[in-house]
């Protein structure tokens, strides 16, 4: 059942949506906020729509890191966010059995909302909705990360009760500094 807060919904990513997906990423959205992978993915989407979409939501596969390595990617839930069009995406990414993240994944929980639908809330009520998700998940506390200079991140983890819990100076991805925070689930 899609999971609903205010005006936007977690849908898993489906055909329906997935003309506005190849939109955003024509018009430069990345999904991953580290590296920009909108190209790649606009090419795999014109290619096979229906492979794309498979992939996405299948577990395994390989995850591309900045300086071009890639690791298995570890299980993860991915949703779109729609508030009837596509709006952006939030994913959960974990280790079974324990609440430790490998050093190369900077936290549980990654979103990003298209330019177009952002300062709507929807970014808030995104990691609200995702947060009982992660505690079935068996997260009691999720980590969650943002550029010490993203303000808009850094308030939409604060809503959600995020505590400070660290910073790192010079992030081995962005190179730039990070705020590490917890969320109670
Ligand atoms: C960060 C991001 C997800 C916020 O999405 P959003 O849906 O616009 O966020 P919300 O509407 O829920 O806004 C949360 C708060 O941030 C504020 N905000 C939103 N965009 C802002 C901006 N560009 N500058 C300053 N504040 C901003 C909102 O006013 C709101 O503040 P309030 O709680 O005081 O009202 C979005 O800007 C984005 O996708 N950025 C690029 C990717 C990214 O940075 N992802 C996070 C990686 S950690």
């Amino acid at each position: 059942m899609p999971l609903k807060k205010a005006a936007i919904t977690l849908v898993i990513p489906n055909a329906e949506l997935l003309p506005g997906y190849a939109d955003a990423l024509r018009q430069g959205w990345s999904p991953n906020t580290m590296v920009d992978v909108s190209a790649d993915e606009l090419a795999a989407v014109e290619a096979d729509p229906q492979a794309f979409l498979a992939d996405l939501t299948s577990p395994g596969g390989v995850i591309r890191h900045a300086d071009g390595s890639e690791t298995p990617r570890l299980p993860s839930r991915l949703f779109w966010i729609s508030d009837g069009a596509f709006c952006g995406a939030i994913g959960l990414r974990f280790q079974p059995g324990t609440e430790e993240l490998p050093h190369f994944v900077p936290g549980h929980i990654g979103y990003s909302i298209v330019p177009w639908k952002q300062r709507r809330g929807y970014a808030t009520a995104a990691l609200a909705l995702i947060l009982p998700i992660a505690r079935a998940e068996g997260l009691t506390r999720v980590v969650v990360s943002c550029d010490a200079d993203n303000e808009a991140s850094e308030k939409v983890i604060v809503a959600n009760g995020g505590v400070l819990i660290g910073d790192v100076p010079h992030d081995p991805e962005t190179g730039k500094p990070k705020l590490i925070f917890r969320i109670a689930t």
